[in-house]
């Protein structure tokens, strides 16, 4: 169902707020873990905060609220916000009426939930990421009555249109699209704790991206767990051609993709608007083997996921393509985790992004019994690392000598020189010196030198 922040009473309880704090100023320092997703979450934790009268500071001791984005994906980056929360604990001390929201995907889990509830005393209250629409009521139950409150983990799946949002850049921005996974990967948390797909309705999206063109954003980027899977009144291949019919001077990127649902009509749609879309594509491969592809509940072969791969490279020349991989599987034997590294070097992929295998609790990988101990996971890692950053040098040899357009995003000046940073159609970090740049140019760099990971060259006229 989707709902609009007037039907849920938000603004009433974000004036609610207001009024409760009454004068003076209030802070709020957000943090954020995890996944663009939720740094577009964040932007709206930020907005809501405002609305209720916090203004963002970037120092936790200043702060009457503090809210912590947390991510699940892998235990690493629930240690890293537990560990930062830790250190809220003495801030509380010094200003007993100190909130502290924690949100986000690590809280959606009911045990990590409770945790918070009875383990730290000091944490105000959680809230999954589908409902964050209620801090505004958490922070007004708080003021109002010490209530502590903990959300979690009860399918909730509204969404909710209209929810203030503070942008981060003025030249960048993400659109969510969809939000939920239903493909229950064998080792993800995501459809645990973000709950079964949902869309937005195209107008909505279509309105937003057109008012972010109006105001002079440069890139859009759509967000979902699986933007490739979006239905509405469209699919995803026509909402995207739809937004790039629009007016105006911008790039439109996308993620995350899934094999299955990688159609021929997005790739046509992608070739057809090449200019506007954005010549890039992450499509997670996660394994080589088709029997790992298989425990992982893929859906899709090694030689299904290479015809998809060689379709996108026919129908848009140049294209630069990404993937995930997880090394450790449970179950992975020296000749599956052969089989990935194989196909490494047949698709040649632009980056890697690769992760060890970390159990999930309540997934189906986190109870088979064949876990891969932690040395052998290691061992895999960097074998792999060092084979990708070959190729990554490689596939960036094609950009030596030629002239890119950045969009800037960055200004940096130490020991005498100013670089600015960047990125390129294909999304590579492009790092450039230049009399002169704003950050939201589009500009002309011409590539001096290459590594695996950027670009280095000298903006020209
Ligand atoms: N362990 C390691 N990596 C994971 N990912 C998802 N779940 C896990 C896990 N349990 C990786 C996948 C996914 C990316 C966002 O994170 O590769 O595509
Ligand atoms: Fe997780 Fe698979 Fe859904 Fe991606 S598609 S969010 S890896 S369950």
């Amino acid at each position: 169902m989707i709902y609009t922040k007037e039907q849920l009473c938000v603004d009433e309880t974000m004036s609610r707020v207001r009024e409760l704090n009454g004068g003076g100023i209030r802070r709020v320092f957000v943090q954020t873990f995890g996944c663009q997703q939720n740094e577009a979450d964040s932007e709206k934790l930020v907005g809501m905060a405002r609305a209720m009268g916090y203004e963002p500071t970037d120092t936790p001791d200043m702060a009457d609220l503090i809210l912590v984005n947390t991510c699940a994906i892998r235990e690493h980056a629930e240690l890293k916000a537990l560990s930062m929360l830790g250190r809220f604990k003495a801030l509380k001390r010094k200003n007993p009426d100190l909130i502290i929201g924690v949100v986000g995907c690590m809280v959606a889990q009911e045990h990590r939930a409770l945790m918070l509830k009875n383990d730290f005393h000091y944490v105000t209250f959680t809230v999954e990421p589908g409902r964050l629409y209620e801090i505004p009521s958490l922070v007004c139950k708080y003021i109002e009555n010490r209530r502590r409150s903990f959300i979690f983990g009860d399918g909730e799946d509204k969404i909710v249109e209209g929810i203030p949002t503070a942008r981060t850049h003025a030249h960048r921005a993400f659109v969510s699209i969809m939000y939920g996974c239903n493909n229950f990967c064998s080792y993800c948390i995501v459809p645990y704790v973000r709950g079964r797909e949902r869309s937005r309705s195209s107008a909505d999206i279509i309105a937003e991206c057109r008012d972010l063109v109006r105001k002079g954003v440069k890139e859009i980027t759509l967000l979902g767990q699986n933007v490739n899977s979006y239905r509405s009144d469209m699919n995803f291949a026509q909402l995207i051609s739809a937004i790039a019919e629009l007016d105006g001077d911008f790039t439109i990127r996308f993620m995350t993709s899934h094999p299955k649902d990688t159609s021929d009509e997005l790739i046509a749609a992608m070739a057809k608007y090449r200019g506007r879309i954005a010549p890039y594509f992450h499509l997670p491969l996660q394994a080589g083997s088709n029997s790992v592809l298989r425990a992982m509940n893929r859906t899709y072969t090694r030689e299904h996921y290479l015809e998809i791969l060689g379709k996108l490279r026919a129908a848009v020349d140049g294209i630069a393509v990404s993937t995930d991989v997880i090394v450790g599987f449970p179950g992975e034997s020296e000749e599956d985790f052969e089989d990935t590294l194989d196909i490494l070097r047949t698709a040649r992929f632009d980056m890697v992004y690769a992760f060890l295998y970390s159990p999930r609790e309540g997934t189906r990988a986190a109870s088979m019994t064949d876990q891969i101990p932690r040395e052998v996971k290691d061992a895999r890692m960097s074998r792999l690392l060092a084979l990708q950053d070959e190729i990554s040098y490689q596939k960036n040899e094609r950009f030596l000598n030629t002239v890119c357009h950045v969009l800037v995003d960055s200004v940096k000046t130490g020991e005498g020189a100013t670089v600015y940073t960047g990125r390129n159609p294909e999304n590579k970090l492009v790092h450039f010196t230049a009399d002169t740049a704003r950050i939201g140019d589009v500009v002309n760099v011409r590539i001096d030198r290459i590594a695996a990971f950027d670009l280095i060259g000298t903006k020209i006229n």
